[in-house]
């Protein structure tokens, strides 16, 4: 198959599509960002990287950091974590509040707002939020062997000063006794981690641990194999909010979105995939990254549903 002429191919057959979505605007940097952009890029298992289209331009990853938000939390404090983390999927939006009452501050899983906000409380641990910051900069330029990568501070800034929804969800959730920092400390955190910046071919990059069993080649183990397994089984059931399974119907492997448009997806063994379209569909999720990765995955036949020797 020659993947580079596929892509290509699809990067075409995207930059043809007339409705693209809306780009987030409750983000103000978000807001600015050219909807025609596209960006595609590839990491197969063996190391070979194919590209198309607006690859090599950073874009702001926001929820796909929670994927390495959560690696991160589940080293410092492993299955506790699920003392004050759920793993079940939402049925919600990505902002919702609704079943916090209910659950006593415990939010479903670590991909929704709430469940990263818990995620960064661990990871702030006994650190100024400088250090958390810095740590998780450092984890993603390590996972992407690349030291370019960097923290767009207008973009934290913008959300910091727009992020009335996450400062209830914090507070909600530290009135139950599920957050041990002061909240602004804690979306501190969390507001940085959403601003790093990649480029589709530095994200493909930083997911190649997960389709490697948790293993880099030059750096080595990252975790376990069973904590990349059950890292991607979360990303499959919940890394697209109320259309996860939508995502798991439409594409078959587990995939992260985040608002400024892209999407992280790992094919176990085989591919690590970074997509960018900015403009969003109702569920907040990349309305054309969506609809390359089903392409790309109808094509290429990849999928975690399908007999590994086929
Ligand atoms: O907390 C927020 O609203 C943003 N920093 C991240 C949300 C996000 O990316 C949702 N994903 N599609």
């Amino acid at each position: 198959m020659d993947l580079q002429a596929l892509i290509d191919r699809i990067r075409g057959r995207i930059s043809a599509e007339e409705d693209r979505g809306d780009v987030a605007t409750y983000i103000p940097g978000l807001a600015r960002i050219d909807p025609a952009r596209f960006g595609l890029a590839i990491t197969l298992a063996d190391g070979t990287q194919v590209a198309s289209g607006d690859a090599d331009t950073p874009f702001s990853i926001q929820s796909i950091s929670k994927v390495f938000a959560l690696t991160l939390a589940l080293g410092k404090v492993g299955d506790q974590l699920w003392q004050r983390v759920g793993r079940e999927p939402s049925g919600s939006a990505f902002n919702s509040i609704v079943q916090l009452e209910a659950e006593k501050g415990i939010p479903r899983n670590p991909f929704i707002n709430a469940g990263a906000i818990v995620v960064a409380d661990v990871n702030l641990g006994n650190h100024q939020p400088r250090e958390a910051i810095g740590e998780m900069l450092r984890f993603v330029r390590f996972l992407a062997d690349d030291d370019s990568i960097f923290i767009d501070e207008d973009i934290a800034k913008g959300e910091q000063d727009t992020g009335f929804r996450n400062m209830a969800l914090a507070n909600y959730m530290r009135a139950f006794g599920n957050l041990r920092h002061a909240v602004d400390l804690v979306l501190g955190v969390y507001f940085h981690q959403c601003a790093l910046a990649l480029s589709a071919t530095q994200l493909a990059q930083a997911g190649r641990f997960l389709m490697l069993d948790g293993r880099l080649p030059e750096q080595g183990r990252v975790i376990s194999p069973a904590r990349a397994r059950r890292i991607n089984a979360l990303m499959l059931t919940c890394g697209h909010y109320d259309a996860s399974g939508d995502f798991a119907f439409r594409i078959g492997i587990p995939g992260k979105s985040g608002v400024g448009g892209g999407i992280l997806a790992v094919v176990p063994g085989r591919a690590s995939i970074a997509v960018w379209s900015p403009g969003l569909n109702e569920n907040g999720n990349s309305k054309l990254g969506t609809l390359a990765l089903q392409m790309l995955a109808e094509e290429t036949g990849w999928s975690i549903f399908r007999a590994a020797s086929t």
